[in-house]
């Protein structure tokens, strides 16, 4: 079987029901297996195949490890709860091949999978305090500890920013124009679902904003990743005589698709909110996009509240 990935003496495939007796012979040795993974009823032969389809089925990110010289079964590794850019690592290694220098081979191998593959910048995972074989090869394999408690100890491993594509973020000037369309053009080739073209008209209105007084309410941050422009958030103040008040309103942010999931479109918020605060304003309101990954990030804001429904009216 081709494998997804591999690592020195690794290949590491999807799950198979082939390989269904390996698996029940690594996971019900209570001793050896089971007792660290809290599994201590036994699985049947029937559980583990439906096991296998339905992981198939959801496109799981879990892989059976063999190994590449022998083809013989080395144990399972799995991300599970993938959300908001992060998923739980689960690994159990057949006893058999314990203490062979596979889990310290397959986990870093995994978590590269994981965040350059995946796009995860976040891997976590929980294990049994008593647990000090796996809880040694975390460590060594760069997971560190950020909680414990009496019945878990539970460890994390970050995605590295790399000092050259440290974000920045800027105010959004006309001498920034040109990266703005480069990025619009960016987002579209990453994505094919943005509706309105970037050509001459678009250009030119864009243009004439940085000339016109009007616009000195409208507030556009541009997050900068190694030169270029990764995310932006664009804002506008309202007034109204109901009661006096400038709120302000959330026009659009945008994250590229292959940027997303690693705090950029947190720090394009947090620009725009500390902007805010200094003109005295302090309410923000957006109209939510209705699609998933935007809904998971308006629930991820702080101090906010989803409320209220907005309404599009042509003039
Ligand atoms: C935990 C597990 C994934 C580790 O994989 P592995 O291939 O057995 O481990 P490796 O051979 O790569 O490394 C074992 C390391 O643990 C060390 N170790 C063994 N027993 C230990 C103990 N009681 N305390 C501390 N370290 C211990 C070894 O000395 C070795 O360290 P070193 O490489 O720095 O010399 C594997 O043993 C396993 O699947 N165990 C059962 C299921 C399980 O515990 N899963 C994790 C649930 S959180």
């Amino acid at each position: 079987m081709t494998p997804i990935f591999t690592s020195e003496r690794i290949d590491f495939v999807p799950v198979s029901e082939n390989l269904v007796p390996d698996y029940l012979a690594m996971i019900n040795d209570r001793e050896r297996v089971g007792r660290f993974i809290g599994r201590i009823q036994p699985i049947t032969a029937e559980q583990d195949r439906l096991w296998v389809q339905k992981k198939l089925a959801e496109k799981a990110p879990v892989f059976s490890m063999v190994d590449r010289a022998t083809g013989a079964f080395i144990g399972n590794i799995e991300l599970m709860d993938v959300a908001d850019g992060a998923g739980e690592l689960g690994i159990a290694i057949t006893a058999a091949r314990q203490e062979q220098g596979y889990g310290s081979e397959a986990i870093p191998a995994f978590v590269r999978y994981a965040m350059d593959e995946l796009g995860l910048s976040r891997v976590y995972l929980k294990a049994f305090p008593f647990n000090a074989r796996a809880i040694h090869v975390y460590e060594k394999c760069g997971f560190r500890e950020y909680d414990r408690t009496e019945d878990d100890v539970f460890m994390e491993i970050l995605r590295p920013v790399p000092r050259e594509e440290s974000l920045s973020i800027l105010p959004y000037t006309g001498d920034r124009l040109e990266d703005v369309l480069a990025f619009e053009r960016r987002l579209r080739e990453e994505e094919d679902v943005w509706g309105w073209a970037i050509d001459d008209a678009y250009i030119a209105q864009v243009k004439a904003s940085f000339e016109d007084d009007a616009f000195r309410d409208s507030l556009s941050f541009l997050a900068y990743e190694a030169g270029q422009v990764v995310g932006r958030i664009d804002a506008a103040l309202i007034r109204s005589r109901f009661d006096g008040s400038t709120k302000a309103y959330l026009d659009w942010i945008c994250v590229l698709k292959s940027r997303r999931h690693r705090g950029v479109g947190q720090a394009l918020l947090e620009t725009l909110r500390r902007a805010l605060k200094q003109r005295g304003i302090d309410t923000l309101i957006a109209l939510t996009a209705a699609n998933e990954e935007a809904q998971r990030f308006y629930t991820s804001v702080p101090n906010s509240l989803m409320r209220d429904v907005g309404i599009w009216i042509d003039i």
